[in-house]
């Protein structure tokens, strides 16, 4: 059987990771600046996380919501006391994708209502309600198609409340720190208006911290840079450091009815295994800190770069998730980055936009090398 080809590969075959590193089949290292897509939060194979989930596989891995699973409970406990929303409730699912689907459904049934606000540029998912709020034409099939969604630009508050104004709002979805887009953060004067127009007109407020959460942003959640709690949050990618797993947490006047929302494989024991490990790491090795001081400095870094160079246009991002905005585009640069140094990054829809997503355990060292790496190539442009 073939593989169905829609994924664009680079020639390389991974064999093993170890912290920021991964090594393919022929022995080369090579140093991850994208973590797979922001999902290495902990970093690569740490022996705790393999640990943990051996223990678990060893007992149960799996069983459905139809029984107590104690591990749900631990890790709700958890992600309560580092994320500080010890008092939301928590919905489990697989992916992002499906935690925001859940969340516009809960905006959904909550409010009685059914349209949404969602930004240009944004990412949310490729499943039916998510990939009608993101900012793609291309990946929305005509059965995905809804005049339930509409567009606004990112921190226009006048835009916003115009549609507030005329149409009847369910939710507003708005990512931590626009990932894919570019890295494009709301302004904490965005987030609060969003907060206040949700709170006037009965609206939920949707953050979608599923690249930008679990400590990538140098806070547990990147809105927590602006004093605004949304009334529901999705998370996914870092959250079981590769293993798949996902949710929403949900504001405690929301309440829950049997059978409301489901899934066969969400909150299993072996996910939340791996979810818990990486709530411990996060909190033993200080983590969320770590990530906020290399961001600081990786972003100085870039900034001299920028001063001396001028193919650099912008260099924006908050903690570990950083965009480095060229003036054209940047696909030769990765390649090189990639081929020649030997080191990941990440793309973006905006050819110009490079972005960096590394495993929050990144040192000093690593991110010496990357500019070391990059200045080289950009002095022979
Ligand atoms: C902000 C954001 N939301 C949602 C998703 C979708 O997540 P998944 O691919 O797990 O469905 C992504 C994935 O890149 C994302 O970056």
């Amino acid at each position: 059987m073939e593989l169905f080809n829609v994924y664009s590969l680079y020639d390389i075959t991974l064999e093993k990771g170890q912290g920021c590193f991964v090594w393919d089949e022929n022995g080369d290292k090579y140093l991850d600046l994208y973590g797979g897509h922001a999902v290495i939060s902990i970093g690569h194979s740490h022996p705790y996380y393999i640990d943990k989930i051996n223990q678990q596989l060893s007992k149960i891995g799996f069983y459905s919501n139809s029984v107590i699973i104690p591990q749900q409970y631990e890790l709700a406990q958890k992600l309560g006391k580092l994320s500080e929303y010890e008092n939301y409730q928590l919905f489990l699912c697989n992916s992002g994708a499906e935690a925001n689907e859940n969340a516009f459904k809960l905006a959904s049934f909550h409010t009685n209502k059914k349209k949404i606000v969602c930004f240009n540029k944004s990412f949310h998912g490729r499943t039916s309600a998510a990939v009608a709020a993101t900012d793609d034409r291309t990946i929305v099939a005509p059965v995905n198609v809804s005049d339930n969604f509409f567009f606004c630009e990112l921190n226009n508050e006048q835009k916003l409340n115009e549609i507030f104004l005329t149409n009847e709002i369910a939710a507003v979805i708005i990512e931590g720190i626009q990932g894919l887009g570019g890295i494009h953060i709301p302004s904490i004067n965005f987030l609060n208006t969003i907060r206040s127009l949700c709170n006037k007109y009965n609206a939920l407020m949707i953050c979608d911290e599923i690249q930008s959460g679990y400590g990538r942003s140098g806070k547990f959640f990147a809105h927590q840079y602006a004093k605004i709690k949304p009334d529901l949050i999705t998370i996914a990618k870092g959250m079981g450091n590769g293993f798949p797993i996902a949710g929403v947490l949900i504001h405690p006047d929301i309440k829950p009815k049997i059978g409301m929302l489901g899934t066969t494989f969400g909150g299993n024991h072996l996910a939340c295994s791996a979810a818990i490990a990486v709530l411990d790491i996060l909190k033993q090795e200080n983590l969320i800190q770590h990530a906020l001081e290399m961001g600081i400095f990786l972003e100085q870094e870039l900034t001299l770069l920028q001063n001396k160079y001028s193919h650099i246009k912008d260099v924006r991002g908050l903690g570990l998730m950083i965009g480095i905005e060229f003036q054209s585009p940047c696909q030769a640069i990765r390649t090189e980055l990639l081929e020649r140094f030997k080191i990941f990054t990440g793309t973006s829809s905006n050819k110009n936009v490079l972005r960096i997503l590394p495993p929050l355990t990144i040192l000093k060292p690593d991110i010496i090398y990357f500019i070391q790496a990059l200045q080289s190539i950009l002095s022979n442009l």
